[in-house]
């Protein structure tokens, strides 16, 4: 006889972690399948965020970042160390120990909830008179029925046709998060999210890191002053970056990788590497779920088909994060599964898409959030600008980090923020006021008669607000 509960939420990264956390707190009867194991054979829940995503990339930015700041900053202060060296095994290893605690952490809070946690595959098999059955396979061996199911099942690395991952030579996120010994070449193809700030651990740790772009523009999406920005400052610090190419052949030997490209002006040309980073996207984990056995609708290119709510074609089945439409990351997945959660219980959950912020973790760190400049050029729409550098911000002088401004977009007659971005230290923490504004529809106005402590990175974020009404107070 099948366990049955309120609801099954098939896997547990941020989206579906979150979401069983949410209905439990609910008085929703739930449980949560996740099919990770931690290298030690151990269930390891967070999902691709926790085991080889956010969190491991994080912390091996964080080591590297202490590395290039003792090798290169640290001499300013008139603090100098002889005899540095590297533990690269000790570096590796205390990442692992942080993704095992957030493992444990998820594990703790399921026990705390009273979640069901089966650590396995599940699949939708068919539709019953209490709701859905979904068979667990692997690890545990289960039959569950549950009256909703919530999808939850991430996403994977894209692979180049013709270069198949190996996590030796070939790599995708996975590998380059636990390489061996530090390369002295290693490739990148793909200069996104992913491609920047793993080409930045490896680079400060010490190897020569080439990245190859196909699009012709330098981070295409992003506002095209912080792109521009950001290219200068990677470039400076070694970063070799080359966009508008196009990957003819990838050939993998024991010890080496050697890619064939033709670059933006159409040369053949050749690059050797020790490893081969392919961070070209992601591609949804849909396969054997559910659409061959209960129809669940799934789009051209593998992800589960849902509305604005996250509802999926079938009747209580639900679908968040990485494996539905809109971007790839670790917060949205976390918003769509409480809202789902929220919906199910009679609420009105509810995510605003239009205040998603971004960040990519490299330094400078980079973050925005809203339209930028040339979205808001090509959609016709009247604004204001203003921005103010972290090179008259006193705090930013006394870190010794002032690269980058803050940039604020505002509608021309009502003053509503549209877009803020960011370029610069701790921009990551700084977007935070941008969106809590952007929530509440506030103006640039308001941004600047908040008063901000001194001296504060935050103190750019308000000059830049003055600027869009010319009247910055320290520049
Ligand atoms: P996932 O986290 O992918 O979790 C899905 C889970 O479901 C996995 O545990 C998987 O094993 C399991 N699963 C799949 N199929 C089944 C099945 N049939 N049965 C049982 N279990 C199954 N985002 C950010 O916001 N900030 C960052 O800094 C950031 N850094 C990143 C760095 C890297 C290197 C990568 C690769 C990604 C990063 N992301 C980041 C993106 C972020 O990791 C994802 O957006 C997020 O993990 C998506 O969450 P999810 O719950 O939808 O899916
Ligand atoms: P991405 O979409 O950020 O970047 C992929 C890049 O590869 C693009 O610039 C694309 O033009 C390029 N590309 C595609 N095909 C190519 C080809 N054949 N040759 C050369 N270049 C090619 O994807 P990425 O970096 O793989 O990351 C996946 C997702 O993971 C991100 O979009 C993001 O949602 C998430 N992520 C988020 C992070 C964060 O929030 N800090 C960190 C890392 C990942």
């Amino acid at each position: 006889m099948a366990k049955q509960f309120d609801v099954v939420v098939i896997g547990a990264g941020p989206g579906g972690y979150t979401a069983a956390i949410r209905a439990a707190q609910l008085g929703l009867g739930v449980a949560c399948i996740d099919a990770w194991t931690s290298p030690a054979g151990k269930p390891a829940p967070g999902g691709t965020c926790t085991n080889v995503g956010c969190i491991p990339s994080k912390a091996l930015l964080q080591s590297s970042e202490h590395y290039e700041q003792l090798n290169e900053h640290f001499a300013e202060h008139g603090i100098t160390a002889k005899g540095v060296s590297l533990d690269l095994a000790k570096l590796i290893g205390r990442k692992d120990t942080v993704v095992r605690q957030n493992n444990e952490g998820i594990l703790y809070l399921f026990k705390k909830n009273k979640i069901s946690f089966f650590h396995g595959t599940g699949a939708l098999v068919a539709k019953t008179d209490f709701g859905w059955l979904i068979k667990v396979s692997g690890k545990a061996e289960e039959d569950l029925e549950a009256r909703h199911v919530i999808v939850a099942t991430g996403s994977n690395a894209r692979e180049l046709p013709g270069a198949p991952f190996d996590e030796d030579r070939i790599l995708s996120n996975d590998g380059a998060l636990r390489l061996g010994a530090i390369p002295k070449k290693l490739g990148i193809i793909g200069a996104g999210v992913i491609g920047l700030e793993m080409g930045s651990v490896w680079r400060r740790l010490g190897a020569e890191v080439t990245i190859l772009e196909a699009l012709p523009d330098f981070l295409g999406p992003v506002d095209r002053d912080v792109a521009k920005e950001t290219q200068k400052a990677l470039a400076k610090q070694g970063l070799d970056i080359h966009t508008g190419v196009r990957i003819t052949e990838v050939k993998a030997a024991a010890k080496n990788v050697t890619v064939q490209y033709t670059d933006a002006a159409g040369a053949e040309q050749k690059l050797v590497v020790d490893h081969l980073m392919v961070s070209i996207g992601r591609v949804p984990n849909t396969q054997g779920l559910g659409s061959d056995t209960v129809g669940l609708k799934l789009d051209e290119r593998g992800f589960v088909v849902v509305d604005a709510d996250c509802r999926s074609n079938l009747p209580n089945v639900w679908a968040v994060g990485d494996v539905v439409r809109g971007p790839m990351l670790a917060h949205k997945a976390e918003e769509e599964g409480v809202a789902v959660a929220e919906r199910i219980a009679g609420q009105h959950g509810h995510v605003n898409f239009d205040t998603i912020p971004w960040v990519i973790y490299t330094s400078p760190e980079v973050a925005w959030v809203g339209k930028s400049e040339q979205a808001l050029k090509a959609a016709g729409q009247d604004y204001k600008v203003g921005s103010f550098p972290f090179m008259a911000n006193g705090r930013a002088r006394a870190l010794g980090d002032t690269t980058g401004f803050v940039k604020i977009l505002a509608d021309a007659k009502t003053d509503e923020v549209l877009g803020v971005h960011i370029v610069g230290p701790m921009a990551s923490e700084l977007i935070s006021e941008a969106v809590t504004i952007m929530e509440f529809r506030g103006a640039s106005e308001d941004i600047a008669r908040i008063c901000h402590a001194h001296p504060t990175l935050s103190e750019a974020v308000k000059e830049a607000a003055l600027a869009v009404d010319k009247r910055t107070l320290n520049m």
